[in-house]
């Protein structure tokens, strides 16, 4: 081993292992020295740094050969190094070109997918095919590679597709030729970049504007298959597509893959204009609920419009529920001509108001919540919120103090698991004023949740300024000193919020068990 510390007591220990145990004052001459440096952040309670450890000394020791370093830094000594590469968890790996070009470690953590994922790592990013067979056998070395055709004294692009590639290494292979006559053969013109799929219609070319923005758009696009899957890595990706998300809900891949065929044709029709995907109806079931599906019963197909938050459920019932080309492909042709409503979940309205606190349901939101006159307070709640329980009789109470003034003001409640409500809601009890004429700012409450704070807040705050105090000489039940905390949203709340919760149940259930960090 190359560096013997001075801790002679431990020296004897050292020797024993090929991963390499750096301090801050080591560390950098160290990732200097070695050009490629797999280090690992630790700490000696992590559970999952115990079980990587041997794993860990195994990968170092088939890799000294290679000129691949693995080094270990503990955290609980080395607290600034630590902190300065941003370690947030245990263990944390990551890979440095030297001291400022790191990039987090992302394969498994067993000593073969750590040989392998540093193997690739330290080979160059972009390989040179130098004849029509090596050309053959790179196009199916991967589900997707990318070839660059340029010219021998192309400079530039040679320059900017290595750029591209040195940054996209661990989504895509990388190839690259200069030979004219294979581009020929590929019908492509120098310079060219052409994309190789394993999937949808097999390549892609890109022959304009060769800027490193350009060319790794048109990867992440192009890579993109016609009917994706939804998942922990690529829920936030559709969220953020801009266009709506076609879900086909099914439990097993067979059925997932049968699916996507008999759908393929309608998804080419929206290609652009609609993101088809499949998704697991047994691990990720709950999020057909989130877009009103029925739970269980798959396979199923909705239709989410991920700007406005609205969703279209097919409908299961009847004759046409089979998932077939033509119901799907009337149901979206519908869609897109703006001819289906978007599913709103809404417990009936009630028949009377019984309680001082109007209640309120999805139905009834835009009659009550909306209404121009009225400053309206709204409570959105779930039944097993027990900082909700607790603000009930106060907020009843508020309620009936604001009844002479029913004309100006409105203290509403609606339970938000049971009701798709328009606004975002982040924990439970949320508390919003809707003021008279200015419906769509509404003032999110966060003082105490007293009666008498939340009165002054409607008159303060609202646009009536009606005020309740002294109205009968009432004293509230004693000022709360401490804002109540709120509870943790949990299960399904507002539209955008159920989304959010989906995506985190989504990534939660996808987790390896081996893998997850523990805290620091
Ligand atoms: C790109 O440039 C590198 C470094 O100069 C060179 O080795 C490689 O052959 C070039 N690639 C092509 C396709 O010309
Ligand atoms: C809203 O009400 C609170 C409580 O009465 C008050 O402190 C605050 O200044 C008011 N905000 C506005 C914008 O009027």
């Amino acid at each position: 081993m190359k560096y013997s510390f001075a801790l002679a007591g431990l020296a004897a220990l050292a020797t024993a292992s090929d991963v390499h145990d750096l301090t801050k004052d080591t560390f950098e001459p160290f990732v200097k020295e070695h050009g490629l440096v797999l280090a690992e952040f630790f700490a000696p309670w992590c559970g999952h740094c115990k079980a990587l450890a041997p794993e860990y000394e195994e990968a170092a020791t088939s890799l000294k050969d290679k000129e691949i370093a693995l080094a270990k830094v503990d955290c609980t000594a080395e607290q600034d190094l630590c902190q300065e590469y941003g370690i947030e968890g245990y263990p944390t790996m990551k890979v440095f070109r030297g001291p400022s070009n790191v990039s987090p470690y992302a394969g498994a953590r067993k000593a073969q997918a750590i040989v392998s994922y540093m193997t690739k790592q330290s080979m160059p990013s972009v390989s040179l095919l130098q004849n029509k067979d090596s050309l053959e056998e790179f196009k199916t070395a991967d589900k997707v590679v990318l070839v660059g055709f340029f010219g021998k004294d192309d400079k530039s692009s040679n320059a900017t597709f290595g750029e591209v590639a040195d940054k996209l290494r661990d989504n895509f292979l990388f190839g690259a030729t200069s030979d004219e006559a294979l581009a020929k053969a590929e019908g492509v013109s120098q310079p060219a970049i052409v994309l190789y799929k394993a999937f949808d219609e097999g390549k892609n070319t890109f022959e304009e504007g060769f800027t490193e923005e350009s060319i790794a758009e048109f990867a992440k696009v192009a890579s993109t298959p016609l009917i994706g899957e939804v998942g922990p890595e690529t829920y936030a990706g559709y969220m953020a597509a801009g266009i709506p998300l076609a879900y086909i809900f099914a439990e097993t891949p067979e059925e997932r893959e049968k699916l996507s065929k008999t759908l393929k044709p309608v998804a080419e029709k929206q290609k652009g204009k609609i993101n088809f995907a499949t998704i697991d109806a047994k691990a990720f079931g709950q999020h057909g609920g989130n877009l009103n599906l029925e739970v269980g019963n798959w396979p199923a197909f909705a239709i989410q419009d991920t700007q406005k938050s609205q969703k279209f459920p097919y409908p299961t019932q009847g004759s046409e529920k089979e998932l077939s080309a033509k119901n799907i492909g009337k149901f979206v042709d519908e869609y897109v001509a703006g001819k289906v409503e978007p599913s709103v979940k809404s417990e009936p309205i009630p028949e009377k108001q019984e309680g001082p606190t109007t209640i309120v349901v999805a139905k009834n939101y835009q009659d009550i919540v909306m209404d121009d006159n009225k400053d309206v307070l709204v409570e959105f709640y779930a039944p097993w919120c027990g900082h909700c329980k607790a603000l009930a009789p106060k907020y009843d109470d508020l309620a009936s103090k604001f009844k002479p003034f029913s004309d100006k003001v409105t203290i509403a409640k609606v339970d938000a698991t049971m009701n798709d409500v328009p606004e975002e809601i982040a924990g439970f009890p949320t508390i919003k004023l809707f003021k008279a004429g200015a419906k769509d700012s509404p003032v999110e409450y966060s003082g105490s949740r007293t009666v008498e704070d939340l009165a002054n807040f409607v008159r303060d705050n609202g646009s009536n300024h009606v005020d309740i105090s002294g109205a009968d000489g009432e004293k509230t039940e004693g000022v709360e000193t401490d804002n109540m905390p709120r509870q943790a949203p949990a299960a399904t709340e507002g539209v955008k919020e159920k989304v959010a919760k989906a995506a985190e149940k989504i990534k939660d259930a996808a987790i390896d068990e081996d893998e997850p960090h523990d805290e620091l």
